[in-house]
């Protein structure tokens, strides 16, 4: 056994730039959070809450959303296919209806066994499901050679960012407040990036003005900018954007050359206005002006993990890229076929999403009645969050527009500021780690996203049920407040 002082590995010898990434959603308020909820499941009676309510991240089936029935059924069979030996057991005990089993049918022979690795960019059969979902939409053809299923759309974005960034000169504008995903892989493969500020009193909508001055910036300071993320529905601000915003963008985009990353993990969770695509928008700016939009790059996003399907923990997603040079796929293509595939039964779920139950199936109506609920649960929480925000002093919020956050912002009293500074903290991550100390609620501080000089935010999603943990925030607020006044 060798001693500690003999290790090869230590903190300074380590990557130095996994070191530098920053991942707030999952940092010191998510581990301590942790450690409180094993506690409790010991016994511990020494605390101060009962249970802890992870409004950290989104990932609504550890806040008790239940998966989608159609779904897991037919995933059940996928993994037990001898089920569909006994037909009549599935159906007249178990209350499998017929569509599941002809689902579960074709996606065995689409993918022979979840057992078995696909092709790299994921089973044809399901690129060709995506793309056809692509297409009613959209309104607009889509190809299924230009989707690549991933493991979630994280490392869909880690493909992108690595085919992207080519030396540390790269730079990638990225909004902010951001989905700390990017700012984190892009530290990881030491590229730039360029931060552009979203414009909280226009309902954190984009602004090419302060794009183009952080691109300039960036430009006079040596960097080379490439591409422009885009998260709409965002996260974690909630907004979903208009038509003329995703216009302008693309429109900077075809000026500067960039390539354009669209964030669509939330499309479905859209409680104002409707969903519109990134893809859609530049199909029609292309019929508009044939020709002057042909060489713009997109690639969009989209993953099981969110919406109304939850299903993080299957990690399943795709992308689609638009415009991309077939010698450049190529080398995307490479470069997934290095990880092997993502999850089998992660591509299915894919294959679910975009492909559910229609009316007049088998499994329709219990479909229907359960995504709707699901809807409706997540939008009447948020409207309860935001009211709650409404009557706390200090604190400002816009009303719930979409995605699964509010991000309200807080003023907080200069002796909190001073009390945060002396426990070398940021006030928003001191009022976090208090409120996860008082309550149990962990929610992530703003400088964990980004935010403007001088403000202070908070992220919390409106995922977890009930009413109880929203009035012990309120009363942790009044109480908070009062102390620093
Ligand atoms: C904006 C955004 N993009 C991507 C992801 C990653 O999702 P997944 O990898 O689970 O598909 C998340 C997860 O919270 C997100 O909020």
């Amino acid at each position: 056994m060798g001693s500690e002082a003999g290790r090869r590995l230590n903190l300074d010898t380590i990557n130095q730039h996994v070191r530098a990434a920053k991942y707030a959603v999952r940092g010191e308020l998510a581990v301590k959070s942790e450690e409180y909820r094993l506690a409790l499941a010991k016994g511990a009676t020494d605390l101060p809450f009962k249970q802890v309510i992870s409004a950290n991240i989104g990932n609504p089936q550890q806040l008790d959303q239940k998966p989608i029935t159609f779904f897991r059924q037919v995933l059940s069979l996928l993994e037990n296919p001898q089920l569909l030996d006994k037909p009549d057991v599935l159906v007249n005990e178990l209350g499998y209806k017929p569509d599941v089993l002809e689902r579960a049918r074709k996606l065995l022979k689409a993918v022979g066994s979840v057992g078995a690795y696909s092709a790299s960019n994921g089973a044809p059969a399901i690129r060709q499901s995506v793309a056809e979902f692509l297409e009613r939409r959209d309104g607009f053809p889509a190809r299924w050679e230009d989707i690549y299923l991933s493991a979630g759309a994280s490392s869909g974005v880690n493909t992108l960012l690595h085919i992207i960034c080519k030396d540390s000169s790269s730079g990638v504008l990225v909004p902010i407040p951001q989905y700390p995903l990017y700012t984190a892989s892009l530290s990881v493969l030491d590229a730039q990036c360029v931060p552009y500020y979203l414009e909280e009193h226009k309902n954190w909508g984009t602004d090419v003005s302060a794009i183009r001055s952080s691109y300039d910036k960036a430009v006079a300071d040596g960097i080379d900018v490439r591409a422009i993320v885009i998260i709409n529905p965002g996260n974690p601000t909630g907004a979903s954007l208009p038509e003329s915003d995703i216009r302008a963008v693309l429109d900077f985009a075809r000026e500067k050359r960039l390539v354009v990353i669209a964030d669509e993990v939330y499309q479905t969770n859209v409680f104002v206005g409707e969903f519109i695509s990134f893809k859609r928008t530049l199909r029609r700016l292309q019929q508009e002006q044939p020709g002057a939009y042909d060489a713009v790059e997109l690639a969009s996003l989209h993953s099981v993990s969110k919406g109304m399907v939850g299903e993080c923990g299957h990690r399943g997603g795709y992308f689609e890229l638009v415009g991309f040079d077939p010698a450049v796929q190529n080398e995307i293509y490479k470069f997934v076929s290095i990880m092997l595939c993502a999850p089998v039964i992660g591509q299915c779920l894919v294959d679910l999403m975009v492909n559910p139950p229609r009316p007049g199936d088998p499994s329709y109506d219990q479909y229907r009645a359960e995504y709707d609920a699901i809807y409706r649960g997540l939008h009447e929480r948020a409207t309860a969050l935001h009211k709650a925000f409404e009557q706390m002093e200090g604190v400002e919020c816009g009303a719930p527009q979409g995605s699964m956050y509010l991000f309200p912002t807080i003023r907080l009293p200069p002796k909190a500021a001073e009390a945060a500074a002396a426990e070398g903290r940021t006030p928003d991550e001191f009022y976090c780690m208090r409120l996860l100390e008082a309550t149990g609620v962990c929610v992530v501080p703003g400088s964990g996203f980004g935010q403007k000089e001088g403000t202070l935010h908070f992220r919390t999603t409106f995922l977890a049920p009930g009413t109880e943990w929203v009035g012990s925030i309120v009363k942790f607020h009044r109480e908070f407040m009062d102390k620093y006044r």
